[in-house]
């Protein structure tokens, strides 16, 4: 079944992967000559068929790598065999079909050249063989391939919209590749995905995540794009167990994921999105030999399968095993799996969502599926896109073809050591019954345990009903651009339209590129005609705030600050507490204490920086970015801890603790107390994803520690083709819905090219993103994250509104169609319902998020997640 997440896939993959090779057919035909210039390989062109053996082995050393970078055109049938050297960078554009072998000398064989970049082997569609190479040196550490990582992060939570943006290495995407017994994949430093299309292991082989044990570092193998079946036989475990780094598993498409090995420690976590995954190791050799099983040890990352997703199998699950879609027991046929993990001997959890389902099929007493889970089973109402649920799960019961079941036969379906659920919700399975028999089906939760047993009453078909078992399908509102050459003839500024809906459009400012002291100057002079919001690209920054230990900088901020006071506009202020642009007498790399400061010291650094710089602009800065990409990439956690959230190090939670977030915002709050404060984070833009969750979780955890934030920032940098417009929308709504504030903080939309095509597709995402903006009245703030494309962070990507020549984009028409439209519509809208809640017991908040004790006429409140007008 194809599943949204892998229509989503393909539309952007068709982008990625599909690109023109620069070398096609007929730039070479048959064995040419192999130019050697010193350990570089020359780049003519070179087709490759029949079977050609290339050596370019070498016993060499770290600092004399071979290089190998003549492009390749596979002809059909074709076999290259290539014997690389101890240390090698295989950067060679591949195309075509047909068979490489790879024959791994030793140490380091890099798929990707020293400047961290991959090679575009998109139009290769053939067979990868990995072998290790033992003829050079039989003791080196490692024989196989590294990935290199593109200086790209990768985050399974976000894992197609990851590899649209291009943040997998996708060099083996459209391969076959078999990894050989003695044959080992490992990645590059870092958070990185590595997509391969097809993916088969030999027992004796080993996957990797960062070869060197060095902390903080995971991997995570996206596998199963081809949409074909595979079976992972090797090992698969961070080098040398080191439990500080991880390796993950991604799997896409369609097809069934065997994994075989016994001692697998896969501590990144299994991530079923589409197709199947079945855990097969041997129970019988973990149990006795106390093994760590397909999985690996217990862990809160464990087993995810997602919705659409089937994950199961004959063997043990020895980590949390975490289900949205379908859990079945079995591969094809009558299976027992275990929930158990026998190394440590410690319980493991089975956590059901309201979307998922168990599969058990019935031939006989003595053989039916069966989950066996040494630990609880528990039940959590909140769903994929972590919205509270309160379906139940579903166990469905199936018969076999041949099934010949007798009346009082019973079936012991589901077996755990207790029934839990999160915040105590009360919860049964939905039985859903086959149409044959009569059935009794008890959930019984004893002493002993808990158990679901199945028992035959009756021959005769009851006519038990189905219980209904469609999903429900998501809806999404998606945004349509209207014809934009009826919009240029309109000349009307974009602030204009804002200022009618009380709203914000803005963008940031270099100062030190855009002379704001001068009115006439042309970007200044268009700032000021175009927008009624600033604020400082880089200068209102720690480093330049406060360049040594308590002396202050403020002119540059300062003349955005008159220049926003001349032309009427608000200012915002970015940050106050950020791991990033720090000076280096505080640390040297932002994320450690490396200057050894005592907590208390820490404490006092952020106060005193808080304290001046908020001072200083009193009354002039509205709204503060009082804390600035708090949350780590990483937020598996919440799948296990719905209310959870990891933070990124930093030298503030490092040093002080998470507790420096609490006082950052009460420190903020007193030296300005009308100042609007902001929690602002990147990759939080859209609900259903983790690190959404985690912001949302945080921003919760401080209101409820009485703590004066007001609102949320979503940065929103993203690619134009994003298409999660409407949960970016529900985002919003949840936020308002609690009585939160949202800005969009940072929003800039990045494109290839300015073909047509991708100038369009922009346009189309600023009018999504200004429409979805205005739509919600704790959101009417729209900054762009620059002026023109020569001003952009985010080079060659165009992401902005105007064009370097201030010429204006379709994009730039966009936001002004979506404003002007967003006007049109409020103007002719009716006057909203007054309601009276009873206010008396639930706590009503304002359109800020601050509690309020005396409300005033005619104001609008949030009381119980709902808005009123008082
Ligand atoms: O100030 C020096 C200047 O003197 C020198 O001539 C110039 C030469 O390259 O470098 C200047 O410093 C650069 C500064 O931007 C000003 O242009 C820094 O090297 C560069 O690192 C810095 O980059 C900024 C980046 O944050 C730093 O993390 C970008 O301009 C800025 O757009 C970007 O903004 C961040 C947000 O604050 C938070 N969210 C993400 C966003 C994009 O990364």
């Amino acid at each position: 079944m194809h599943n949204t997440f892998r229509k989503i896939a393909e539309s952007f993959s068709k982008k990625y992967y599909l690109l023109p090779s620069l070398y096609g057919r007929g730039l070479g035909v048959g064995l040419l000559m192999w130019f050697c210039l010193g350990y570089s390989y020359a780049d003519t062109p070179l087709t490759i068929e029949g079977t050609v053996t290339k050596d370019i082995s070498k016993q060499n050393t770290s600092s004399s790598y071979v290089v190998f970078s003549t492009p390749l055109n596979m002809l059909e049938g074709s076999n290259l065999i290539l014997k690389t050297a101890r240390y090698t960078y295989i950067q060679c554009p591949v195309t075509g079909e047909g068979r490489i072998d790879i024959y791994s000398g030793g140490e380091r064989t890099y798929i990707g050249d020293k400047d961290k970049k991959s090679p575009d082997w998109s139009k290769f569609k053939g067979d990868v063989h990995i072998w290790p190479y033992k003829d050079l040196s039989a003791s080196n550490g490692f024989y196989g391939l590294m990935w290199m990582h593109n200086g790209k992060t990768f985050n399974p939570d976000a894992a197609f919209k990851d590899m649209a943006e291009g943040k997998a290495n996708s060099t083996l995407a459209t391969s076959k590749v078999t990894l050989h017994k003695g044959a080992t994949l490992a990645a590059e430093s870092g958070t990185r995905g590595i997509r391969i299309g097809h993916l088969d292991t030999e027992e004796g082989s080993q996957i990797y995540g960062y070869a060197k044990a060095k902390s903080g570092n995971s991997s995570y193998y996206v596998l199963g794009y081809s949409d074909d079946d595979a079976v992972l036989a090797g090992r698969i475990s961070p080098v040398d167990d080191n439990m500080d780094t991880q390796v993950g598993i991604v799997k896409e498409g369609l097809g069934t994921y065997r994994i075989t090995g016994n001692k697998n420690i896969i501590n990144g976590g299994i991530r079923v999105l589409a197709g199947r995954v079945l855990i097969n190791n041997d129970v019988a050799e973990a149990k006795t030999k106390k093994l760590t099983g397909g999985t690996g040890t217990s862990n809160a990352v464990g087993l995810n399968i997602m919705k659409d997703a089937i994950g199961g199998g004959t063997g043990n699950i020895a980590a949390t095993t975490n289900v949205y879609g379908i859990l079945q027991p079995g591969d094809d046929g009558i299976g027992t799996l275990a929930i158990a993990d026998y190394a440590k001997n410690q319980d493991v959890t089975l956590i059901l969502r309201p979307t998922a389902r168990i599969d058990c099929e019935i031939a006989s007493v003595e053989s039916y599926d069966k989950v066996e889970v040494e630990g609880s089973v528990s039940y959590y109402n909140i769903d994929q896109d972590f919205s509270v649920s309160e379906q139940k799960p579903r166990l469905r019961i199936q018969l076999t073809k041949d099934a010949d079941l007798h009346e009082g036969d019973e079936f012991v379906l589901l077996s755990a050591k207790g029934k839990t659920a999160y915040q105590d919700v009360t919860w049964d399975f939905n039985v859903i019954y086959p149409k044959a028999y009569s059935w009794k089906v008890e959930q019984q939760l004893t002493d002993e345990g808990f158990k679901v047993v199945a028992r035959v009453t009756s021959l005769a078909y009851s006519g038990q009903d189905d219980i209904e078992d469609k999903d429900e399908e998501q809806t999404s509102e998606e945004y349509v651009l209207p014809d934009l050459a009826e919009e240029k003839q309109n000349a009307t500024p974009l602030r204009e339209y804002a200022e009618k809906e009380s709203a914000f459009i803005g963008t940031c400012v270099p100062v030190w590129k855009i002379n704001v002291d001068n009115d006439n100057e042309s970007r200044s002079a268009l700032i000021a005609k175009e927008y009624n919001m600033v604020v400082c690209e880089n200068e209102m920054k720690f480093d330049v705030v406060e360049p040594s230990q308590g002396s202050f900088s403020f002119n540059d901020g300062d003349r955005l600050v008159n220049f926003a006071k001349r032309h009427n506009m608000r200012v915002r202020g970015h940050t106050l507490a950020w791991h990033s642009q720090v000076p280096s007498w505080l640390t040297s790399d932002g994320t450690k204490n490396t200057n050894n400061f005592t907590r208390k010291q820490l404490l006092d650094i952020l106060h005193n920086h808080i304290k001046n710089v908020v001072t200083h602009w009193k009354g002039k800065v509205a709204e503060w970015d009082v804390a600035n990409e708090v949350l780590s990439d990483n937020q598996q956690t919440i799948y296990s801890n719905p209310n959870g959230y990891d933070l990124r190090p930093s030298v503030w939670a490092t040093g002080i603790g998470e507790d420096f977030l609490d006082s950052a915002f009460v420190w903020a709050h007193k030296y300005d107390p009308d100042a609007i404060l902001i929690l602002n984070d990147y990759g939080v833009e859209a609900k259903g994803w983790g690190k959404s969750e985690a912001l949302y979780n945080l921003a919760m955890r401080l209101r409820n520690s009485n703590i004066p934030i007001h609102g949320v920032g979503l940065q929103a940098h993203m690619d134009a083709c994003f298409n999660y417009a409407s949960a970016i929308d529900a985002n919003i709504a949840r936020f308002k819905d609690t009585g939160f504030e949202c800005r969009i903080t940072e929003l800039d939309l990045g494109i290839d090219d300015k073909s047509e095509e991708n100038l369009q597709k922009q346009a189309l995402g600023f009018y999504s993103m200004a429409h979805i903006a205005m739509k919600h009245d704790n959101c009417k703030s729209l900054l762009i994250w620059g002026l023109s494309d020569d001003l952009t962070w985010r080079t060659g990507r165009n992401p902005l509104l105007f064009n370097s020549n201030l010429t204006k984009k379709p994009a730039y028409w966009g936001v002004h169609a979506a404003l002007r439209e967003s006007v049109d519509v409020e103007e002719t809208s009716i006057t909203p319902q007054i309601l009276t809640p009873n206010l008396s017991t639930p706590t009503p908040y304002n359109l800020l998020g601050q509690r309020v004790k005396t409300l005033e006429k005619g104001r609008i409140y949030i009381v119980n997640g709902k808005k009123y007008i008082h």
